[in-house]
């Protein structure tokens, strides 16, 4: 019998590259997601790349009736993935209550509602945002580094649903728990089927330089090369996004089958390596051959100077490793662009 699982914001961009892997793992996945900043033709995606098509529904997390709806419907959910949150930090700023109501609701329905109906666990999308500038001694960061106060309402939630994970579990919750801090998940999926799809001007630096490069975007602005790092540029540990799905099903696999030593645990996922920008771009000029319009500009507020994983929990309690190189990830990304246009979508 195949053992199912729950992917809230699974038509997203992390959480439809990991229905990809659970369903070559062997699971079951149902896809919740209210599709507010996704579509559905993401499922068509995933039909198309593994030949399986997941259950979709249509609900929003803070609706708690809908939600429970697709767990009276689909009663034997093992685990849950749940991604679906508000992830711009910029638009957390001037939207902080949307993000606070978001992000901490959603969670606690999904807790609520999966004692009731004998759910074994959940892995939680955390990030390394939860570090904030580690001090240069904690480089590469360790998952027992301090967690600094979030320089967003976006950061914030990741530490208060963290906490609110944790304070649950402590009062007896049956369940377990894994939060996976990730750091920055580039590319995407080798078939040029799915990928990163933001809505608007892209705020992160690998859609804006892909689109930068396929002329939809003039000019790339570096924002900073006056940093404390060799180059000048901020220094941030991208990993690929295919390596951060397998990542999930390791963790599902590690709760699953009783793997756990402590009911809740926490996983940095990265590559354990550090890059700058301006690395970045001399990267994707050499695997791709095309040139980068770029210009540095003034730092971006908000912006950390230097921050990457040290990896090894994950390495040897989850027996995972990133196992793609910045190239490649930078090639998916620019494969992904040209599909795009391809597809005539921009
Ligand atoms: C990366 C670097 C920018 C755009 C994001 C999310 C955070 C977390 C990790 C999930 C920075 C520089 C960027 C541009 C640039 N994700 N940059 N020009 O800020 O590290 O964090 O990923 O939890 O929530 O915000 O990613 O891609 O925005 O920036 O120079 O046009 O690229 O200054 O140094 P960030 P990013």
């Amino acid at each position: 019998m195949k053992r199912k699982i729950l992917v809230t914001g699974g038509t997203g961009f992390i959480g439809s590259h990991t229905t990809v892997e659970l369903i070559q793992a062997g699971y079951d996945v149902v896809i919740v997601d209210n599709l507010s900043n996704s579509s559905a033709d993401v499922v068509d995606g995933i039909e198309k790349i593994t030949g399986v098509r997941p259950a979709f529904e249509k609900v929003d997390c803070l609706d708690y009736s809908a939600l429970e709806h697709v767990f009276q419907k689909y009663t034997d959910i093992s685990g849950i993935i749940h991604f679906a949150a508000s992830k711009a930090v910029g638009e957390s700023v001037q939207k902080p209550l949307l993000y606070y109501r978001n992000n901490l609701n959603s969670l606690i329905n999904l807790l609520q509602l999966m004692p009731e109906y004998h759910v074994k666990g959940i892995i939680f999308s955390s990030s390394c945002t939860v570090y904030g500038q580690p001090d240069p001694e904690n480089l590469p960061v360790t998952e027992q580094a301090p967690i600094k106060k979030a320089e967003s309402p976006y950061g914030n939630t990741k530490q208060i649903c963290e906490e609110i994970i944790t304070d649950d579990i402590k009062s007896g919750a049956p369940i377990h728990a894994i939060l996976l801090r990730y750091f920055n998940p580039i590319g995407s999926h080798p078939s040029a089927i799915i990928g990163e799809m933001p809505n608007g001007v892209p705020a992160n630096l690998i859609p804006y330089l892909t689109q930068t490069a396929m002329g939809i975007r003039k000019e790339l602005s570096v924002f900073g090369n006056d940093y404390n790092t060799p180059d000048g540029s901020c220094i941030r540990d991208y990993i690929y996004i295919v390596d951060l799905a397998k990542a999930h099903v390791a963790a599902m696999a590690h709760i699953l089958d009783d793997k756990m030593t402590t009911p809740v645990d926490v996983f940095n996922i990265g590559t354990g390596k550090g890059n700058s920008v301006l690395e970045l771009i001399k990267t994707f000029e050499e695997c791709t051959g095309v040139k980068l319009n770029y210009k540095i500009v003034g730092r971006r507020a908000g912006d950390i100077e230097q921050v990457w994983g040290n990896v090894d929990k994950a390495n040897k309690e989850l027996g995972w490793k990133a196992q793609h190189t910045l190239a490649e990830a930078l090639s998916s990304a620019w494969k992904w662009q040209q599909e795009l246009r391809k597809r005539g979508i921009m």
